[in-house]
């Protein structure tokens, strides 16, 4: 499938969405709200073991489509923010990690897509943050919920309540950010990362990260009620039999 604004691309089993529409800073629009939406699901579909998400040109997204939502009717404004919360919450619950490869300006919901990312590695000139409060709305996809349970409460109702715009350095030091690395060395950093992802037992790798969501985004309790049987669901599979025999053996595993 092709799409308008959005690439698909393959290396391996590496997926990597990139949204393309340079001349707006790959700003989000319902169009490559929607395309991006479909790459998620053909990319699940094809069995991606690592998903990347990153940005055209020097941007990664420079937020919502200000443009569009400028005459929005506080209904049509609930649509637009559902179809936002759908994208995010495919990233969330892609059945393999997702990394961010924040390359440049990540603003408002732009911020909130990498938000609803795994693992999030920015090249050192990138900016980031939730900058809606300065047009006169608060972020929309996400990040009221998922910037406090990243970077703390403190941090985040600063950054959410003056639409601070934090440099790499800084949003990294606030936990934002995995990994800054040089401009030029975002891709290669990200794709080893990938790689080294993409390696491990995915099945486990799924379920790990269905755990740790289960927790987050629920409460505590249904987390680590969770993560019991999730635990006990893996014994018997192949990639835990070759795991520890490889162990025992003292050789390295060959997981599915
Ligand atoms: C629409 C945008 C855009 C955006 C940039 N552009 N950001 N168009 N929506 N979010 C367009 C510009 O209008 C311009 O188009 C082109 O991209 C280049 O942008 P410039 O401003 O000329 O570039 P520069 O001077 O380098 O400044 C870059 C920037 C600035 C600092 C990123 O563009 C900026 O502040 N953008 C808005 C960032 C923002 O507030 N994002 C949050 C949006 S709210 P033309 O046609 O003039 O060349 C949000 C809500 C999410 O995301 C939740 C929704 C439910």
């Amino acid at each position: 499938m092709s799409w308008d604004t959005v690439r698909l691309e393959w290396d391996g089993d590496v997926a990597t969405l990139t949204v393309d529409r340079p001349d707006a800073l790959n700003a989000l629009n319902v169009e490559t709200l929607e395309a991006m939406g479909e790459a998620l699901e053909e990319a699940a579909d094809e069995g991606a073991r690592v998903l990347v998400l990153t940005g055209a040109g020097d941007a990664f997204i420079a937020g919502a489509d200000i443009k569009y939502m400028r005459e929005l009717s506080a209904e049509a404004a609930q649509d637009w923010g559902e179809l936002g919360h759908d994208v995010a919450d495919a990233l969330k619950a892609f059945p393999a990690p997702t990394v961010a490869a924040v390359n440049g300006y990540a603003f408002g919901g732009g911020c909130e897509m990498a938000l609803a990312c795994d693992l999030r590695v920015a090249a050192e000139s990138a900016l980031i943050g939730n900058t809606e409060i300065d047009l006169g709305i608060i972020p929309g996809w996400g990040a009221t919920q998922r910037l406090p349970r990243l970077v703390g409460d403190e941090t985040a109702r600063r950054m959410i309540f003056l639409g601070e715009r934090l440099d790499a350095a800084s949003a990294a030091e606030a936990g934002l950010f995995g990994e800054v690395v040089p401009d030029d060395d975002l891709t290669d950093v990200v794709g080893e990362l990938a790689d080294r992802l993409a390696a491990q037992p995915a099945f486990a790798m799924q379920t790990a990260k269905q755990a740790i969501n289960q927790g987050l985004e629920g409460s505590q309790e249904s987390g680590l009620a969770y993560e019991k049987r999730a635990f006990a669901s893996l014994f018997g599979t192949h990639d835990q039999r070759e795991g520890m025999a490889a162990f025992v053996e003292d050789r390295d595993p060959e997981f599915e």
